[in-house]
């Protein structure tokens, strides 16, 4: 018997601008970092380089952490499908999951408009660790190479008395007060290590997440890829949360 497909509307437009500015971003992002990371090997030696990259990194998180932000602003604001309620694990959450993992075992996998439950899982951890790196990043942009947010403060705050703090520099200690440039590495150092570490996690879930979406739209014909396109999902199942 021919089986009968209906169109449903998923990801409003603004989920679907974010989700793939957010990609670029992270890719360029990941890109300089891993440079960032390997500079000695690669060749790059020169203070004037080493900032360079730690400017384009930053200018790039700008980007980055600004469409973060909208982003959360419209799980508050937004549509259906940009609110929290639609990726974050609801009431009768452990039941859904139960009742999905058992539909895949048995071959007769639940269908979702939205996101399934461990999709709400996975989007749930990587937004945490997206707000870790945007956060752990503007304070590093702030001690490292004094760019806003946080650079004005931390400058006046390291500046020696009678020194005008914007005349201080990047990995120069002219007119930086030691014991509080001592004082601020006792925060550098462990959000420097957080901002690292989140950045390989976020990269080994980017993986288990490409991994997932390519998976359930071969085995589940779900065509998760072409609907963060499109905005629509076409089902051959009632959705469990139509
Ligand atoms: C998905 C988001 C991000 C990823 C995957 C990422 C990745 C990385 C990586 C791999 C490094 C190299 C670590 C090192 O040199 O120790 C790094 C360093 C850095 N990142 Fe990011 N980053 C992200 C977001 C941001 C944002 C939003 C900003 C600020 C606007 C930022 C600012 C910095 C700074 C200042 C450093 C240098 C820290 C250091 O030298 O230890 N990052 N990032």
């Amino acid at each position: 018997m021919a089986q009968s497909y209906k169109s449903y509307h998923t990801w409003s437009a603004s989920v679907r601008w974010f989700h793939w500015i957010n990609v670029l971003c992270i890719l360029g992002l990941i890109f300089v970092g891993l440079v960032m990371l390997n500079k000695k090997s690669l060749g790059i030696t020169g203070l004037d380089a080493k900032i360079g990259l730690k400017e384009l990194h930053i200018i790039i998180g700008y980007i980055f952490a600004s469409n973060l932000f909208i982003r959360l602003m419209m799980a508050f604001i937004g549509p259906a499908s940009a609110r929290f309620s639609a990726f974050l694990p609801q009431k009768g959450f452990k039941e859904s999951l139960k009742n999905y993992k058992t539909s895949i075992k048995a071959g007769t996998t639940q269908q979702f408009i939205g996101h399934n439950p461990i999709g709400r899982l996975a989007v749930t951890a990587l937004f945490s660790l997206l707000i870790i790196l945007a956060a752990s990043g503007l304070f590093r942009a702030g001690t490292d190479i004094y760019f806003p947010p946080f650079g004005g403060a931390i400058a006046s705050y390291l500046a020696e008395q009678g020194t005008d703090p914007s005349t201080i520099l990047p990995y120069n200690d002219t007119g930086v007060n030691t014991d509080k440039k001592a004082t601020l590495k006792v925060y550098k150092s462990p959000i420097g290590k957080i901002h690292l570490y989140s950045a390989y996690l976020l990269m080994l879930l980017i993986i288990i997440h490409i991994a997932a979406v390519v998976r359930a739209e071969v085995k589940e014909g779900d065509n998760l890829v072409s609907s963060m396109i499109s905005g629509k999902k076409i089902m051959s199942k009632t959705p469990e949360d139509a």
